[in-house]
C-alpha cells in the first residue's frame, strides 16, 4: 500500500487540462462547487487527491500549489459513456428532480461500474495502512464499497454534493440498490441537507433490507454507517479578503463605468446548466423593462454562464436556447450602448468574480433544484460592506442557511418580478440587516469548519482506526 494518509477521490481534479488557442496546453482551475470547496482544504492538508484531468492523454502524478495530484485518464468512450452518459444524463438530473428527462442505458451503467472500479485501485495504492479516504459526489458512488473490498483497514468517507432524490424517483433507476450497496461501503455518507440523509436510510431499510435507527445502518457483517447532513461552504475569509483587496476595488470601479455607471446592477453567475433555472430569470428581468417598471438606462443584468458539459445534447440545447433569448431581449429592449442583459459566456478568475460581486446591486440565485450553491454564499462573503440583496431559490440548499434572502420560487416568474423589484428597490436600512444576519452565518460555518466536522465524525463512527479488521 502507498503512503499518503488522508486521500480524496474526485472525478475531477481541481485543476483541468485545457487548449489553448495556439494549440498548446495548459491548466486552467476546473468549474464547480466542489472545487471551491475541497481545493482550500486540501491546501490547508497534507493528502492526495485522485481525478480525472479533463482529458484523455494520459498525465502524470503532478504538485500543483502544495497538493500531490494523481490523474486517472478517461478514454474517449468513457467521457462518453461514465462522464457524459451516466453522470451526466442519467444521474444528474434523475438526482435534480427530473428537470431534464433522465436516460437509462446498460452500456453506460456497464461503463459506470469499469470506471469506479479504477478509481477504487488507484486509491487503494495511494492509502497508507489505516488511512482516510474520502470519496466525493455522484460520479463515484460505487468507489466506497469497492476500495472497502479491497482494503478493510481503511477509514472511508463519502461526501455527496448535489440533492439526494426522493425515493419515487430514485426508485425509477434500474441499478438502484448496487448504488445504495456501493455507498454504504463508507462509515459515514454526507449530504447537505438533513433531508436527504433521511431519504438515504429510508431507501436502504426499504430497498436493501438492512437494519436502521435514526441516522445508523446495522449491517450483517456488525458494521454501523452513519448517514449525516454537513452543510458545505467556501474559503469565507479568502473570498473577503480579495473582495478588500485594491486591485479589486479599482476593477469593480472599471466594471461599472463600462456598465455605464447604472443605479442598479442584477448578477447572476452560473454554470450553464439547465437545473439553474437562468431562463426563467432573465424572462422575469426582462418583462419588468417591458413593463417599464426597470429602465435599461438605469438597470442592466451581467450573467455569466461558464461553459459547462457542452456534449452533452440537453446542455446544446440550452445554451442556443440562451442566446436565442438574449438576442431576443437585447433586440427588442436594449438601446445604443444600453443592452438590457450583458451576457458572457466564459469563465472568470477569482479576481474579476468577486470585483463581479461587489459590483452587484442584487445578486439572483434561482436554480431549480441546487445541492448547496456556493456562489450565493461568495457574494455574502464578498459583501464586507454590509450592501447588496440576495435573491435565492427555496430549492437551493443555501436557502436554509441564508433565511434573510429573497426567498423565491424559481417556477413562479410573477413571484420572481415582484422580488427582484423588492431586493432592488429596498431600504438601505433593511439590505443592512439581511446581509449581516447572512454574513454572520458564512463568515462562521466556513469550509474549514465543514472539513472539521465531516472529518471528527467520520472518525468517531470508526474508532478502532489503524487496526486491520
Ligand atoms: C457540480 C458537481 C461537481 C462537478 C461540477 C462541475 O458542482 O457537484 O461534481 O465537478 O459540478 O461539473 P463537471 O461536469 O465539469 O465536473
Amino acid at each position: 500500500s502507498g503512503s499518503a494518509d488522508l486521500v480524496i477521490v474526485a472525478n475531477r481534479l481541481p485543476v483541468d487540462r485545457v487548449t489553448n488557442p495556439d494549440g498548446s496546453s495548459g491548466w486552467r482551475r476546473s468549474p464547480g462547487g466542489l472545487v471551491t470547496a475541497v481545493e482550500p482544504v486540501m491546501r490547508a492538508n497534507d493528502g492526495i487527491w485522485i481525478g480525472w484531468p479533463g482529458t484523455d492523454e494520459d498525465v502524470e502524478p503532478f504538485h500543483d500549489q502544495g497538493m500531490d495530484l494523481v490523474p486517472i485518464a478517461l478514454s474517449e468512450l468513457e467521457i462518453e459513456e461514465f462522464y457524459e452518459g451516466f453522470a451526466n444524463a442519467t444521474l444528474w438530473p434523475l438526482y435534480h428532480d427530473v428537470v431534464a428527462k433522465p436516460e437509462f442505458h446498460r452500456e453506460w451503467w456497464d461503463a459506470y461500474v469499469r470506471v469506479n472500479r479504477r478509481f477504487a485501485e488507484q486509491a487503494a495504492k495511494c492509502a497508507a495502512e489505516g488511512a482516510t479516504v474520502w470519496v466525493h459526489d455522484y460520479q463515484l458512488q460505487l468507489v466506497p464499497q469497492m476500495l472497502r473490498e479491497l482494503r478493510p483497514d481503511l477509514r472511508i468517507g463519502f461526501f455527496l454534493h448535489i440533492p439526494f432524490p426522493p425515493a419515487e424517483l430514485f426508485q425509477q433507476l434500474p441499478w438502484r440498490r448496487q448504488l445504495l450497496e456501493g455507498l454504504l461501503g463508507a462509515d459515514l455518507v454526507g449530504f447537505q441537507l438533513p433531508g436527504a440523509a433521511q431519504n438515504f436510510v429510508r431507501l436502504v431499510r426499504q430497498r436493501v433490507g438492512h437494519k436502521t435507527h435514526r441516522d445508523l445502518v446495522y449491517l450483517p457483517d456488525g458494521r454501523t454507517v452513519r448517514a449525516a447532513a454537513f452543510p458545505i461552504s467556501i474559503d469565507a475569509e479568502g473570498f473577503e479578503t480579495l473582495a478588500r483587496s485594491e486591485e479589486v476595488e479599482k476593477r469593480a470601479t472599471e466594471i461599472r463605468d463600462a456598465l455605464g455607471n447604472p443605479s442598479k446592477v442584477f448578477l447572476g453567475v452560473d454554470r450553464l446548466d439547465y437545473t439553474k433555472g437562468i431562463y426563467a430569470r432573465l424572462r422575469a428581468f426582462a418583462e419588468l423593462i417591458a413593463d417599464g417598471e426597470l429602465d435599461v438606462e438605469d438597470a442592466v443584468f451581467v450573467q455569466v454562464a461558464t461553459p459547462s458539459r457542452e456534449e452533452v445534447e440537453q446542455y446544446r440545447i440550452l445554451r442556443d436556447e440562451i442566446d436565442r433569448l438574449v438576442g431576443r431581449i437585447n433586440g427588442d429592449l436594449g438601446r445604443i450602448g444600453r443592452p438590457a442583459i450583458s451576457y458572457l459566456h466564459s469563465s472568470y478568475p477569482r479576481e474579476e468574480m468577486a470585483a463581479l460581486y461587489r459590483c452587484a446591486d442584487v445578486m439572483v440565485v434561482t436554480p431549480y433544484r441546487d445541492g448547496m450553491n456556493l456562489v450565493a454564499k461568495e457574494y455574502v462573503a464578498c459583501r464586507f460592506d454590509n450592501r447588496g440583496a440576495l435573491v435565492l431559490s427555496e430549492f437551493a440548499g443555501a436557502a436554509e442557511e441564508l433565511r434573510q434572502a429573497w426567498l423565491v420560487n424559481p417556477y413562479d416568474i410573477n413571484g420572481m418580478k415582484s422580488a427582484l423589484l423588492e431586493a432592488g428597490r429596498a431600504e438601505d436600512k433593511d439590505v443592512v440587516r439581511r446581509m449581516k444576519a447572512m454574513r454572520k452565518q458564512v463568515m462562521e460555518n466556513d469550509v474549514a469548519a465543514w472539513a472539521d466536522s465531516f472529518l471528527a465524525e467520520l472518525a468517531a463512527v470508526r474508532p478502532d482506526h489503524g487496526k486491520t479488521v
